[in-house]
């Protein structure tokens, strides 16, 4: 990898941030699946790839979603939501497994960014995550990991902070 594109790539995990606000304006489906191949590029124990995918734009199924958490103007206001789910049936390791899934939903956030694309981690509706899988109608070998909200950010005035790095290593000797 050259020097440059190295840089390209910490210059997108340093500016991406979460949108919640999102322009009524279609996103392109050659777009999020571009995003989806790159998360699923992501690492994951013996390569068992335990992700997968439910990508939704049914304004009534974002509706019904969107009752089940207290992000609703998120849910109902994106152009899609991917629900980001674990295959309980590829699984080997619920950990290792778990964690896999979180670096394929960061490169997913990463590849949106990069094309421009704004989007959300969305968490809190994990308390309702069987009540999910009842909307969607899928199988109960299916656990959900995440929604992630997608569109157009309808601004760029998002802020957020880190602690220093001097606060977070607890040890190097
Ligand atoms: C596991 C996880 C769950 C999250 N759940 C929510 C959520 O339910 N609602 C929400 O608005 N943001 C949620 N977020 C986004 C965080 O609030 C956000 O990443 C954090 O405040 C840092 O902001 P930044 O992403 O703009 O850097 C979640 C993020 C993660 C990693």
């Amino acid at each position: 990898m050259t020097q440059e594109l190295y840089n390209d790539v910490i210059k997108v995990m340093t500016s991406r941030r979460s949108v919640r606000q999102f322009l009524d304006a279609p996103v392109d489906r050659k777009l999020i699946w571009e995003a989806l191949k790159a998360a699923s590029w992501a690492p994951s124990g013996l390569n068992n790839q335990p992700w997968r995918f439910a990508v939704l734009r049914d304004p009534d199924l974002k509706d019904r979603l969107a009752r089940l958490t207290r992000y609703a103007a998120t849910f109902r206001g994106a152009p899609v939501l991917v629900g980001v789910f674990l295959d309980k049936e590829s699984s080997y390791d619920y950990v290792k497994d778990c964690q896999a899934v979180g670096a394929c939903i960061q490169n997913f956030l990463l590849a949106l960014a990069s094309l421009g694309l704004g989007a959300v981690w969305l968490g809190e509706i994990l308390k309702n995550k069987e009540e999910v899988l009842r909307v969607l109608d899928l199988p109960d070998r299916l656990e959900l990991m995440a929604v992630v909200a997608v569109g157009h950010p309808a601004h760029h005035n998002q802020s957020s902070h880190r602690r220093p790095v001097e606060e977070l290593v607890i040890l190097e000797r």
